[in-house]
């Protein structure tokens, strides 16, 4: 889908995040964006969890995972993760996930089978505008583990410790209005729909309307 900015569900923002970007702004005195830089968050000491899932951070041996995803064609057009990836490929995009927070981009997580281990899906929690209080969420769960409930309860887990984050006061997912699951998980988890962003981004060469959902602290 090119190099245009994506903030739907499961896409990982390419642009710096507004954290960095404030800090250069004042750097360079051209002014601010009306917002304040907040620290980024450390990575949860106690990982997440809802129901049947647990979120924790990537490792190696989720090349599996990454490829079982990639199968997805849809899931290769919202994120970074190349379709059918071969598993050098899959390891890259693991790697490419490690470094998320420490590029001050946001969280990614493994979601994981909270008896089993079994890696099932993926969350991020993306801050680029963390200074402004704000956040996106993305979610992908393995084709073979659908249906299940697995993203409902990751998103779930997601945002309870997205309240953990004292600078954050809305957490917004973006989906299409044909992704069914994804809107129920969206409902289901505690997000109200505020809207139709019509023609809103490129996926796969083509504009798309996307539904903005958002959650706020209460
Ligand atoms: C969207 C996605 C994450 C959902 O994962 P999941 O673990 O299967 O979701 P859940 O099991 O929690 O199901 C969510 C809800 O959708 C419903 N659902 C699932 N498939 C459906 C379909 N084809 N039509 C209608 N409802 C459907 C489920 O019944 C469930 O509703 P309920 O909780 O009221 O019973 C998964 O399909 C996926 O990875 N898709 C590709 C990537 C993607 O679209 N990511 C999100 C971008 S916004």
């Amino acid at each position: 889908m090119g190099l245009s900015p994506r903030w739907l569900c499961s896409s990982v923002p390419r642009r710096p995040p507004v954290v960095a970007l404030a800090d250069d702004l004042d750097r360079r005195g051209l002014g601010n964006t009306g917002g304040v830089s907040a620290p980024l968050p450390s990575w949860p000491s106690t990982p997440p969890s809802h129901g049947s899932v647990v979120l924790r951070a990537f490792t190696d041996d989720d090349v599996p995972l990454a490829v079982e995803l990639g199968a997805d064609p849809y899931v290769g057009l919202i994120g970074t993760l190349v379709a059918r990836p071969t598993p050098e490929q899959a390891l890259e995009w693991i790697r490419r996930q490690q470094g998320r927070l420490a590029e001050g981009r946001g969280l990614s997580f493994v979601v994981a089978d909270r008896d089993s281990g079994t890696a099932v899906g993926t969350i991020g929690l993306w801050l680029r505008e963390l200074s402004e209080g704000r956040a996106t969420a993305g979610f992908s769960v393995a084709p073979r583990h659908r249906g299940r409930g697995v993203a409902g309860s990751a998103t779930t887990a997601l945002l309870s410790f997205a309240w953990t984050i004292p600078a954050l006061h809305r957490v917004e997912l973006y989906i299409e209005p044909w992704n069914t699951s994804s809107l129920r998980v969206a409902e289901a988890s505690g997000f109200q729909r505020e809207g139709l962003l019509r023609s809103h981004q490129e996926i796969g060469g083509r504009r798309r309307d996307m539904l903005l959902f958002a959650a706020t602290r209460d």
